[in-house]
């Protein structure tokens, strides 16, 4: 995989209110501007969906940065109050959505089939999908974390088959006790699960169509080692990505 698609995806969750997130946008546009435009990496903003709008607006001539959302409905239209299709985050200046994210999958209960359905409209709509996979510390302790990840991008490769084989994917390893936790496995261990999930995603999709990131616990003191990762195209960042100065140690 090309450099140029490194991918810094940086996951607000709802740790910024409305204003704090255009705040903290128009203080570092220039800022990240500057830091993106080596045109060796794309930075993927992802704010709260109240603000999704704004701010793909303010960075739409920012060639490398994109902006992409935190979930999305399994719904396309309809009588469901409270969601937000895929089809309104591709029409508001989205590239990205984010599906399978630990914090749904355990705090909001989606499954597999749940994740399934939202992909498959992420990619009727056009979206890159980032799709997260993890293992809890449990699974970590009985040595079942492999047979639980290959189940959750197994599940997700039957989407891709069958809706777009060739879209471009992101699965985003994030081990579940990683996340804010500040343990990060050894780079050996991520990359024996970015084989086996190569290993599943090569039959649906050619090498160059799937990039694998690593998320949990990322920050500017880690990154220079996580990147030594063999085959690592990105990073999901959290905590870090609340601090512009962090974001740009990251990133550069
Ligand atoms: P963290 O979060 O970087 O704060 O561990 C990562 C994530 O939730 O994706």
């Amino acid at each position: 995989m090309e450099s140029s698609n490194f991918l810094y995806v940086i996951n607000w969750k709802i740790q910024f209110s409305f204003k704090e997130t255009l705040l903290f946008c128009w203080n570092h546009k220039k800022k990240l501007d500057r830091i993106s435009h080596s045109g060796d990496h794309k930075i993927v903003l992802c704010p709260s969906i109240d603000s999704l709008y704004l701010i793909a607006q303010l960075f739409e001539d920012s060639p490398y940065i994109c902006v992409g959302a935190q979930n999305c409905s399994i719904y396309e239209k309809g009588e469901y109050t409270g969601e937000v299709s895929a089809l309104s985050i591709s029409q508001i200046g989205c590239e990205y959505c984010i599906v399978g994210h630990s914090e749904r999958r355990i705090g909001f209960s989606e499954n597999d089939e749940v994740i399934a359905l939202k992909l498959e409209k992420i990619l009727q709509n056009g979206l890159q999908p980032i799709i997260c996979v993890g293992n809890t510390e449990s699974q970590y302790e009985q040595k079942n974390s492999i047979n639980a990840i290959k189940k959750q991008v197994s599940s997700a490769c039957k989407v891709i088959q069958r809706v777009a084989q060739y879209s471009k994917i992101c699965i985003a390893y994030e081990p579940v006790w990683s996340i804010g936790t500040g343990i990060v496995p050894e780079n050996k261990y991520i990359e024996t699960v970015f084989e086996q999930i190569g290993e599943i995603s090569s039959k649906i999709a050619p090498k160059s169509a799937i990039s694998f990131l690593y998320g949990g616990s990322v920050n500017e003191e880690n990154v220079v080692h996580l990147k030594e990762i063999y085959g690592i195209n990105g990073f999901l960042i959290g905590r870090a990505g609340l601090n512009f100065k962090k974001i740009e140690k990251i990133v550069t």
